[in-house]
């Protein structure tokens, strides 16, 4: 009986999830280039981000500015962050695996440098529009969570562009390990917390200590901090500043908003509290599989 029900309950699933993805293609496919309905379409909190941060074009990242200055463009900080990051990828590296792929930017990217990438994600909508920005990358765009991902091959650097935070905690390096070969590399930059005051992100000291239970070696740590911090205070200016347009723009498909918009505000300035009194900070981290 139970095995019936679990059985009945996969099936549902799997047909819920169908649809949805099925829809989503369908109404990429009819709205052509109305890009702005299916930023409406992706999950919180990306929609919102790239809303306000794409008034200056189209955004190619989901992710922090690196600001040697204020006067420059989010789009180009961002280009500072993914190009600083690329430039530290070890030279005989060849396979790489980017976790938690965004648009797509980056694996593009990579694919022109001549290396053989994959980028995974769970989100359908972000899966189903780097697709679309990328059609001849269709089958290296993967719709999968880090967690569960089982190719038949392994990894020479699994890149991790201000994913790690939202992996699980446990799974990290053993999953990473599974995927990579002896000497291989995680490279990754995100936001981290001291693990003194709860936070959603992770704690450094557990990071860098789990990965040593794990058998992988840290062989760079730089804290850009700096660098970074004014891209939170530019977004949560620009949403404040487009509250009424955003609200009016967006409760067609996302009728919770406004309730959705002002948490997003308020979490992003305490972040920014966080940022200032150093109980989090944004670092690039690179680790190597030791055995
Ligand atoms: C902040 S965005 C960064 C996107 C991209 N790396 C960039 O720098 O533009 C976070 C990404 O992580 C993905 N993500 C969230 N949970 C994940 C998981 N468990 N496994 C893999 N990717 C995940 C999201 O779908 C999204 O693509």
């Amino acid at each position: 009986m139970h095995k019936t029900y679990q059985l009945l309950k996969k099936s549902i699933y799997k047909i819920f999830s169908t649809a949805f993805s099925i829809k989503i293609l369908l109404e990429m496919k009819l709205i052509g280039k109305d890009k702005s309905k299916i930023i409406k379409r992706l999950e919180y909190p990306y929609c919102y981000y790239i809303y306000a941060g794409d008034s200056e074009g189209e955004l190619d990242f989901i992710h922090y500015g690196y600001w040697p200055n204020k006067k420059i463009s989010v789009k180009q900080a961002q280009e500072n962050l993914n190009r600083l990051l690329l430039s530290l990828i070890p030279k005989k590296v060849l396979d790489i695996l980017d976790v938690g792929c965004g648009l797509g930017t980056t694996v593009k990217r990579l694919n022109r440098k001549g290396y053989n990438v994959i980028g995974i994600s769970p989100d359908k909508a972000l899966i189903a529009y780097s697709r679309k920005r990328f059609p001849q990358l269709k089958k290296d765009l993967i719709l999968s969570k880090f967690e569960d991902y089982k190719p038949n091959k392994k990894f020479d650097l699994l890149l991790f562009e201000e994913t790690l935070q939202y992996i699980e905690f446990d799974s990290i390096f053993t999953q990473s390990s599974r995927l990579l070969g002896k000497n291989k590399y995680m490279l990754i930059c995100d936001e981290f917390s001291d693990g003194l005051t709860k936070d959603s992100v992770k704690d450094i000291e557990d990071t860098i200590k789990s990965a040593k239970k794990n058998k992988f070696k840290l062989i760079l740590r730089k804290d850009i901090t700096n660098k970074v911090i004014y891209t939170r205070e530019l977004f949560v200016k620009r949403l404040k500043s487009k509250r009424e347009e955003i609200i009016s723009s967006f409760w067609k498909i996302r009728p919770t908003v406004s309730t959705k918009l002002d948490r997003l505000i308020s979490s992003w300035e305490k972040d920014t509290k966080s940022f200032l009194k150093k109980r989090r900070s944004y670092e690039i981290l690179m680790f190597k599989k030791i055995r």
